[in-house]
């Protein structure tokens, strides 16, 4: 019999988390074999609410769903935790300035990380999903000192599985079939989807298995109309729906978890936002996105990839953005 593992997730009330519990009770995430204890946070408003959620869960009748606990305290939500999604935020308001925003998510992810830190197993594998991810990833680290940095990462499937996306309708091919596109950098406007490196199988027509850019024969499209269409989408979702993206982020959440646990192919990249080791130039300490591989639960960073001039003018922008975040981050923070 395997034993449950413990598996948080935070704004368990709200429209991702409505999407993600699912997967995650059905086993899509960790495996069909591998039960699972749910600790979902939220805050105390949102109580009444998340014990529907809870209604909803048992109802589902799913064998591997064994504990589920509400709660509004993070030292219950995060006790002997082995994954966590952290998809509660603050929202953006109307009228709420980028530093006001960044201040109220800095505290809430300076709470959870000294609560990991605390609570939570030593190889926790933490996902943040809540903006701005990769600078809420960083804070959450820093503040959980004795669990390794290498443990935190923030979440940019979603655009990478919308840059494939993108690619293959545009190549009308299956989606499947477009391998290792790239998103550097930060989950904002300012990423970088990248497809330089990335290949498709044109096998039914001939071709075998060919670059990207070789297939799509333009160059103009790729460096432009379909990088901005990648960086706005996001934004085009919200404009359409009155709402931000949530069974595409959900999806992409547990795209990310299953990779951490159970590896990436041979030969097949995923993008994810971990803490920079200098690897392309970028700087150290911050939490941008990379290509990596993955083995035994461990991320390794695609090393070697030719960056041309228009790529690095890319990194660069994104780099210095986080950069930015980084500092104002620091400065809420001082006592
Ligand atoms: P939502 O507003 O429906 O739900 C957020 C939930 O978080 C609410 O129930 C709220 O009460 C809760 N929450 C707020 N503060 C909390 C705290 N301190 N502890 C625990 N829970 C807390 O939002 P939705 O649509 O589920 O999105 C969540 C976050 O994910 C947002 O920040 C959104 O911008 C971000 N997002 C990130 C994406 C990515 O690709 N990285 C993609 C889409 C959304």
């Amino acid at each position: 019999m395997t034993e449950p593992i413990n598996v948080v997730v935070t704004g368990a009330a709200g429209q991702i988390a409505y999407s993600l519990l699912y997967q995650l009770a059905v086993g899509s995430v960790f495996g069909p074999e591998q039960p699972i204890n749910l600790r979902l946070l939220d805050i105390e408003l949102m109580m009444n609410v998340l014990q529907g959620v809870v209604m909803e869960l048992e109802d589902l009748a799913l064998p591997l769903l064994r504990e589920i606990l509400p709660t509004a305290d993070p030292a219950v939500a995060f006790k002997d935790a082995d994954a966590a999604f952290l998809v509660g935020a603050m929202p953006r308001k109307q009228g709420m300035e980028r530093k006001d925003l960044l201040a109220a998510n800095v505290n809430i992810f300076k709470d959870q990380g000294e609560a990991l830190d605390k609570f939570a197993r030593k190889d926790v594998k933490v996902l943040v999903v809540g903006n701005p991810a990769n600078t809420n990833a960083l804070i959450c680290s820093h503040y959980a000192p004795s669990i390794p940095k290498e443990n935190f990462t923030a979440m940019t499937r979603l655009d990478q599985n919308r840059a494939q996306a993108l690619v293959a309708s545009h190549l009308g091919v299956q989606v499947d079939q477009v391998k290792n596109v790239i998103i550097w950098g930060n989950h904002s406007s300012t990423q970088y989807p990248d497809v330089t490196h990335a290949t498709v199988n044109l096998s039914k027509t001939g071709k075998g298995v060919i670059s990207v850019p070789e297939a799509v024969k333009d160059n103009e499209w790729l460096n432009g109309e379909f990088v901005s269409a990648i960086q706005k989408r996001g934004a085009a979702v919200i404009a359409a729906r009155k709402m931000s993206s949530a069974m595409s982020a959900a999806k992409a959440a547990g795209d990310h978890m299953r990779d951490w646990f159970n590896g990436t192919k041979d030969g097949q990249w995923v993008s994810m936002g971990v803490v920079s080791d200098g690897s392309y130039g970028i700087p150290k300490d911050i939490v941008f996105s990379f290509p990596v591989t993955i083995k035994n639960k461990k991320f390794s960073i695609v090393q070697g990839l030719e960056i041309s001039d228009f790529s690095r003018s890319k990194l660069n922008i994104t780099a210095e953005e986080l950069g930015e975040e980084c500092k104002e981050a620091r400065q809420v923070l001082k006592p």
